[in-house]
């Protein structure tokens, strides 16, 4: 048994989520924590709201309202859709936390106390007509690396850089339009130069199973050269510095939500009455840890935050010598167009996360994610291939194949597993390569590789297909009963399997399955909502709750006379219709 920590991207509270976000990051990190939790190994998966930060005020300043208020707004439809996709964070809380607070804020501190911070004046632009900096977001101009026209302050979203916002050609304060000016204000640094010798050891050596493009950008980033780095901002939204003298300005967004892995490992744990037990994840070197992201996320990911752990090791917390682990894989995924446009959420160029799942249901929704995740190049949401997938392979190559053997199989055999008697080769021969599969689509599971792990389990159901085409048990049944109650047992068999090989990315229909086969228990845990206080106020949080679950990874046992459930199908036949419904909701697609 392995811990392992399921570490995902935290949203920013300004903004709903469309479809690009959970095939980027929420749902290839519930479909591997399903697994593992299949498998029988201890997973903490967690994130939450990330409610700091000029995405936030920005979004504030444009509706006259406050950030609070936009946080509040988006973190509770966030865990909306969470719970409707069955996306099982053992906790998904937000940034906005008394306990998060306090977790930055040491953090700070042991980065202090480590010597890896540095107080500096920086160059920074402010605007003259509202006397005010403007940090991040607040600025836009072009790309001095790309040249992209609308770079914003931090970040260019056509190159992924990093950026100076003082550097930006032709800068333009976002709430106004007008030219901000160059002014110094003082902020504290994380030594990044000083950390660097670290990094380059960390980035070297044992990263052969990461993604090419993850390793390339770290390693390149360092390459460059690394140089301190601003980790507070002159801003009163957010997290206060632990230092007097210091009363106007805040931790920087990108600095502190990263911590907020650490700090709800740590709100898990308390809330399960065993406050030492995020230690598990954190300081066993045995745990495995696995940073689900979209590939703008990278370098905080591959780069900052392993440059935080290594400097705020030893320190924290009193362990002496503890050092926090590093990420053991970073598995950063490529981008979904819709339509071959670039989504677009402020156009309303976006599938709508709520929207997909309410309207198809989860499973659905998550297959075709899968099937499309763009785990090696970007991949396009499209209406007609979302229609032709559901309806040729989930409902035709899986669903239906399930449904007709059961319900063959109840209605024949008075709702039993029928007795087979002896095996023939070809019934060997299937079950035998469903036995196999549970090594090969595990393998893929664990090496990240979802699509193909999902693609090998539908190959098997393919070919479970074509032996009940060939064994034609509707025929047998009158010619040979015996050679049908082998077929059918046969078939229940790969099915339960396919059930469980399936079930880490269609995770609803597979535990109707489970309990029609008349299984004990659920295969997983279920979700909870549950509203969390502190002094900051008060918070909806999803948890997960693992007791019953009794799915394993393992092959179908399924005996005969074991007493099935009436089957119901498990999926529906979409109409084409719903193909020009879907095109007719979407806004205007960017140039
Ligand atoms: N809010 C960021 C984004 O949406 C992701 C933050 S991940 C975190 O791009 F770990 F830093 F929180
Ligand atoms: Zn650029």
């Amino acid at each position: 048994m392995k811990n392992i920590l399921v570490a995902v991207a935290w949203p920013y509270a300004n903004a709903d989520i469309h479809v690009g976000n959970v095939t980027g990051s929420y749902l290839p990190a519930d479909v591997f924590a399903r697994y593992h939790r299949l498998k029988g190994n201890r997973v903490l998966m967690v994130s939450g709201t990330d409610s700091h930060g000029t995405p936030i005020t920005v979004r504030a300043d444009a509706e006259n309202t406050t950030p609070e208020e936009i946080y509040k707004r988006y973190h509770s439809r966030f865990i909306d859709l969470f719970q409707k996709t069955g996306l099982t964070y053992d906790l998904f809380t937000s940034t906005h936390t008394e306990n998060h607070f306090q977790v930055a804020q040491d953090l700070f501190r042991a980065l202090q106390a480590n010597g890896f911070l540095y107080r500096e004046k920086q160059s920074v632009m402010y605007s003259e007509k509202e006397k005010r900096f403007l940090p991040d977001r607040y600025v836009e101009g072009e790309c001095y690396i790309c040249h992209f026209p609308n770079a914003r302050g931090d970040q260019c979203d056509q190159c992924g850089n990093l950026l100076d916002a003082t550097q930006l050609i032709h800068p333009r304060s976002r709430t106004d339009g007008s030219t901000p000016i160059v002014r110094e204000t003082e902020h504290f640094f994380l030594d990044l130069a000083k950390l660097s010798p670290a990094l380059i050891q960390f980035l070297s050596s044992g990263k052969e199973h990461w993604r090419p493009n993850v390793v390339r950008f770290a390693r390149n980033m360092i390459e460059e050269g690394l140089h301190g780095r601003p980790i507070t901002r002159d801003l009163d939204w957010g997290i206060p510095l632990p230092e007097s003298g210091w009363e106007e300005k805040r931790l920087y967004v990108w600095f502190e939500a990263v911590i907020g892995y650490l700090s709800a490992s740590l709100e898990w744990a308390k809330s399960h009455g065993m406050p030492e037990a995020w230690k598990d994840w954190w300081y066993d070197p045995q745990a495995l840890t696995y940073y689900f992201i979209g590939k703008d996320n990278i370098p905080f990911h591959a780069v900052i935050w392993p440059a935080q752990l290594i400097g705020a090791s030893r320190l924290y917390v009193g362990e002496k010598d503890g050092t926090l682990n590093l990420p053991t894989d970073v598995p950063s995924n490529e981008f979904m167009n819709l339509e071959g446009k670039k989504i677009s959420g402020s156009r309303n160029w976006a599938v709508w996360g709520l929207d997909a799942v309410e309207r198809y249901g989860p499973d659905p929704v998550r297959y075709y994610l899968t099937v499309n995740m763009p785990e090696s190049r970007d991949t396009d949401w499209d209406w007609g291939d979302f229609l032709r997938r559901n309806n040729d392979e989930l409902v035709a190559t899986w669903g239906n194949l399930a449904n007709r053997v059961l319900t063959f199989s109840y209605r024949n055999w008075d709702g039993r597993v029928p007795d087979p008697g002896e095996l023939r080769t070809e019934d060997n021969e299937l079950l035998a390569k469903a036995d196999q599969a549970f090594g090969a689509v595990g393998g893929l599971y664990e090496a990240v590789q979802l699509r193909a792990a999902l693609g090998e389990a539908m190959a098997l159901a393919g070919e479970a297909n074509r032996y009940l085409d060939q064994q034609a048990p509707w025929f047998q049944i009158k010619a040979d009963p015996a050679a049908a109650a082998k077929t059918i047992f046969t078939g229940l068999r790969v099915i339960d399997s396919l059930k469980t090989l399936l079930a880490p990315v269609i995770p609803f229909s597979a535990e109707v399955l489970h309990t029609g086969f008349g299984h004990h228990g659920r295969m997983f845990g279920t979700q909870q909502i549950e509203e969390r206080s502190d002094s900051l106020g008060s918070r909806p949080v999803l948890t997960y709750d693992s007791a019953g679950a009794a799915g394993k990874w393992e092959p179908s046992r399924l005996a005969a006379g074991q007493p099935l459930a009436e089957p119901k199908p498990l999926f529906r036949k979409l109409l084409p219709e719903i193909v020009d419904q879907e095109r007719a909701r979407l806004g205007t697609p960017p140039a």
